[in-house]
């Protein structure tokens, strides 16, 4: 640690604040976010190892598919508090109630709009009528757990007298946590801060809950916001992996946690969070979700520890300290180095994803490697990022039901461009040609053929993964199905390849959850 990042030393009870990730809950729901089953597993394993306090594991009543994710990460967390949300209905209570069931600690996460915008056009419900609801909703859930977490949706524009009230009457009813989020982003830190100071102040039973802040990023300042709100006596806060979430996202977990690390003499609080799990988790989110981090993402970008002027390479050179405020491997970041190559074998590789943060099963590992050995064949040098991006690929393709086995395209001049495509589909192999007005147009009328649907795309976008004209090319794509966007990315030397990979990523992802919603064959995917 620099002597910039001072220890936590005084580690008492009432500085520590509850961290309460929403990825699976608030990220998800986020346009392109769609995680499928087994990836909301793997994450909410990863929360639970990370020392995440509560994990809102979904939103039950939404669809089956969200109810069996709950359900399922109620069984197997072993820490964590799992948390689903709700919203004040009886039936979606009691859905939630069923779904968190399991949990050796289960929390319902109620919520009801209180300003009145909201409740004049969204409820169309008096206050009156909101205020009984509240009260209503909080005893149902509180007849099913004793951990009853209420939010006043759109806290922030909620006349105060009136939160006051619902607040209060929230407490009384069993609620052991208030959540006052800033749905729209609107609020700035002072604000937040007074807001939190004020109702507690005014609430005679605001000492029986904890308070807790959320805070959406659509002027930039979630994360001060947040920490703004716990100055002002709020005890958890509400945040995602990579900041994901509605419009511009959600307060990012990792900012927030090392925000308290870093900056401990002024921010004099502290969680329980494994930072050295910080960067796995962020590559595990973006592999997931497929939403690629900002290269100067604070923490976890690409950037955030990458040195590029002279002037500054001389200081980090002389002292780190001189331009990095925290070492990289407090967030689990290692320095990229140039080490392999076609000559590595299986164990330098193994050690080498380690040594990355990335923990693989046996079989993931061994696709990964026959992968890595056949890029090598191509690529001369293997650069982290490479890496990142084929066991990304590797992650997210475990449960692939449509496969690419090869593809052949003629380009050029004299057009049209003409693909040839083979793929298996549930192991069944299929070929097929088709011309397109350009070889990635040629390439999706392909898929389109071999498997046909209506999902429409909408994003298609390449870059390169690092430099070089050897790069692998990084391919993103957004497919729209049935009112949901599913985005994915992949990475291949060939950008043709990679474009192929990346839709059918998505095809993928729209089959899983037509799966898991009403089992259908993979044809039958529009
Ligand atoms: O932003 C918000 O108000 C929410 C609530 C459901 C807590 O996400
Ligand atoms: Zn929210």
């Amino acid at each position: 640690m620099t002597s910039t990042t001072p220890s936590v030393q005084d580690k008492s009870d009432k500085d520590r604040v509850i961290i309460f990730d929403t990825t699976l809950r608030d990220g998800e729901q986020c346009p392109g976010a769609t995680m499928t089953f087994e990836e909301k597993l793997e994450i909410a394993a990863m929360l639970d190892t990370m020392g995440v306090d509560v994990i809102e594991a979904g939103f039950p009543i939404a669809s089956d598919g969200d109810f069996e994710a709950v359900n399922e990460i109620a069984k197997r967390t072993k820490n964590a508090v799992v948390c689903g949300l709700s919203r004040a209905g009886q039936k979606d209570i009691d859905r939630c109630a069923e779904a968190i069931r399991p949990a050796k600690r289960g929390r319902i996460h109620s919520f009801l709009s209180t300003s009145p915008v909201h409740m004049k056009y969204k409820l169309q419900m008096e206050p009156d009528a909101v205020h009984d609801l509240v009260i209503s909703s909080v005893t149902r859930a509180r007849n099913h757990t004793d951990d009853v977490e209420w939010s006043s949706e759109d806290g922030t524009r909620t006349e105060f007298d009136f939160l006051c009230r619902c607040v209060e009457s929230a407490i009384k009813a069993g609620a052991t946590t208030i959540n006052i989020p800033d749905t729209v982003g609107y609020s700035v830190p002072e604000e937040y801060y007074d807001l939190f100071k004020r109702v507690r102040e005014n609430v005679p039973n605001s000492d029986k809950a904890i308070f807790s802040v959320h805070c959406h990023n659509d002027l930039g300042m979630a994360v001060a916001n947040s920490m703004a709100g716990i100055r002002g006596g709020a005890r958890q806060i509400e945040c995602t992996i990579n900041g994901i979430g509605e419009r511009a996202g959600n307060a990012a977990l990792e900012e927030i946690v090392m925000a308290m690390k870093v900056r401990n003499d002024k921010l004099p609080y502290w969680n329980n969070i494994d930072t050295t799990m910080l960067m796995r988790a962020s590559k595990e989110v973006s592999a997931a979700t497929s939403f690629p981090v900002q290269y100067n993402k604070a923490i976890v970008g690409r950037n955030a520890f990458a040195h590029e002027s002279g002037i500054h390479q001389d200081g980090m050179l002389k002292n780190a300290q001189t331009y990095e405020i925290m070492l990289p491997e407090t967030v689990g970041v290692k320095q990229t180095s140039l080490v392999m190559g076609k000559h590595s074998g299986r164990h330098a590789f193994i050690h080498k994803l380690e040594e990355m943060g990335y923990k693989l099963g046996q079989n993931q590992l061994e696709d990964a490697f026959v992968r890595f050995k056949a890029l090598a064949d191509r690529k001369k040098d293997i650069y982290d990022e490479d890496l990142e991006a084929l066991v990304d690929q590797e992650m997210t393709a475990a449960h692939d039901r449509i496969k690419l086995v090869s593809l052949t395209v003629i380009a050029g001049t004299h057009g049209p461009q003409r693909a040839t495509m083979k793929l298996n589909v549930d192991g069944v192999v299929k070929i097929e040609e088709a011309e397109g007005n350009g070889p990635v147009d040629a390439v999706f009328n392909c898929i389109k053929a071999l498997v046909p649907h209506e999902a429409k795309l909408e994003l298609y976008q390449v870059h390169a993964v690092t430099e070089g004209t050897d790069a692998q090319a990084e391919v993103s794509v957004r497919l729209a199905h049935e009112g949901r966007s599913m985005t994915s990315r992949a990475a291949d030397p060939d950008t043709l390849v990679a474009s192929a990979k990346a839709y059918l990523g998505g095809l993928n992802k729209i089959v899983m959850k037509r799966a898991r919603d009403m089992p259908a064959p993979v044809a039958a995917a529009s």
